[in-house]
């Protein structure tokens, strides 16, 4: 682990413009641990030609500070294959730096924290996979992102968040494989007249969400807007305004403004929708990401500096699991507002 970099007269002013953009959601004393490592992030990534992808549940120092792409798993996906930079860095879970790698084999994919993996990628192996095509030959699978490059060369088609439904109808069949996600799977269901098989997994931070709890903030605040992400239990999604990808989620907030929101979701989102959306007020009873968490500034700098925790696939795997992604950046986002 990196020695805390000094504060110095020049990093202040290097960085002050930063800070004033976050400084709704940073509190003062933690800027200077922050800034020198935000600093001589941006510098190495210049001088390495390395570039930053960070997930919208990022803090927002990783995300305003030293990200250079921000989005959901499907915009990661689309822009990893896109970028020039010879490094890339994964602000986010092991299964979106593997996704990265997929898409782009030739370049250095780096993950701050190796350990920083996902409930629902844990919650599938490709043997399980493999079972489930045997038990219902013949159905297509199609496989959340949040799994393994394992799972997805066992995979016919991926999605994510934000287009599950459209993957699911661009099949043009009665019945299909959904996995892992149990609720994002049950929400899928709810859109589409495609039956659904699905799996048991679920994702940690949105499974503790409850309709009570939303139900007994609508009462302290009547005019609150619910906005809720997929992988929520079904009750949750019911008791919501609004359902959509995290960039869904953020786009919703975007057009209509509303004055109180409570984004049901990981803690992050709601700092960095604060800091674009200054006059509404986001109630936060929100439950933070323990892998996503992992990811700190002074382990991306670590991991730049080193060039540590490369992400590498498998050749033959990294060749299956491409597919599935490449068929599901085609189909494209349900809408703007997915
Ligand atoms: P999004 O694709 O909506 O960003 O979701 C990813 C994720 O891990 C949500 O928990
Ligand atoms: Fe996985 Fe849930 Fe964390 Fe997203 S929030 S990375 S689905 S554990």
């Amino acid at each position: 682990m990196s020695i805390q970099l000094e504060f110095t007269k020049e990093i202040e002013k290097n960085t002050a413009g930063i800070y004033q953009k976050i400084k709704s959601v940073v509190p003062e004393v933690e800027w200077p641990l922050h800034a020198p490592y935000i600093y001589k992030i941006n510098e190495l990534k210049k001088n390495k030609n390395a570039v930053i992808l960070a997930h919208n549940y990022q803090t927002p120092e990783i995300y305003y500070g030293v990200a250079d792409i921000i989005g959901d798993s499907l915009t990661l996906a689309i822009e990893a294959e896109k970028t020039k930079a010879d490094i890339i860095i994964m602000a986010g879970v092991h299964f979106m730096a593997e996704t990265a790698k997929i898409m782009s084999p030739n370049k250095k994919v780096l993950i701050p924290d190796i350990n920083a993996g996902c409930s629902l990628a844990e919650s599938i192996t490709a043997e399980d996979v493999r079972k489930l095509k045997k038990k219902y030959p013949g159905l297509p699978v199609v496989t959340y992102v949040n799994t393994s490059a394992e799972v997805k060369a066992e995979t016919d088609v991926c999605c994510t968040s934000a287009n599950g439904v459209k993957v699911v109808e661009s099949l043009g069949v009665k019945e299909v494989i959904f996995l892992p996600d149990i609720y994002l799977a049950k929400y899928v269901a709810s859109q589409t007249k495609v039956k659904i098989i699905s799996w048991h997994g679920k994702c940690m931070v949105h499974d503790q969400f409850t309709a009570e709890e939303l139900n007994q903030l609508r009462k302290n605040y009547p005019d609150l807007i619910i906005v809720s992400h997929p992988e929520c239990p079904p009750d949750v999604i019911q008791s919501s305004d609004f359902t959509g990808s995290t960039s869904g989620m953020i786009q919703y907030v975007r057009n209509k403004k509303p004055k109180n929101v409570f984004l049901v979701t990981e803690c992050s989102m709601s700092d960095n929708v604060q800091v674009e959306n200054p006059t509404t007020n986001f109630i936060r009873p929100c439950n933070l990401c323990p892998h996503m968490k992992k990811i700190q500034l002074p382990k991306i700098y670590d991991c730049l500096i080193n060039e540590t925790n490369e992400v590498l696939i498998d050749k033959s795997i990294l060749k299956k699991a491409r597919v599935p992604i490449e068929r599901m950046i085609k189909i494209g986002r349900q809408s703007s507002l997915s």
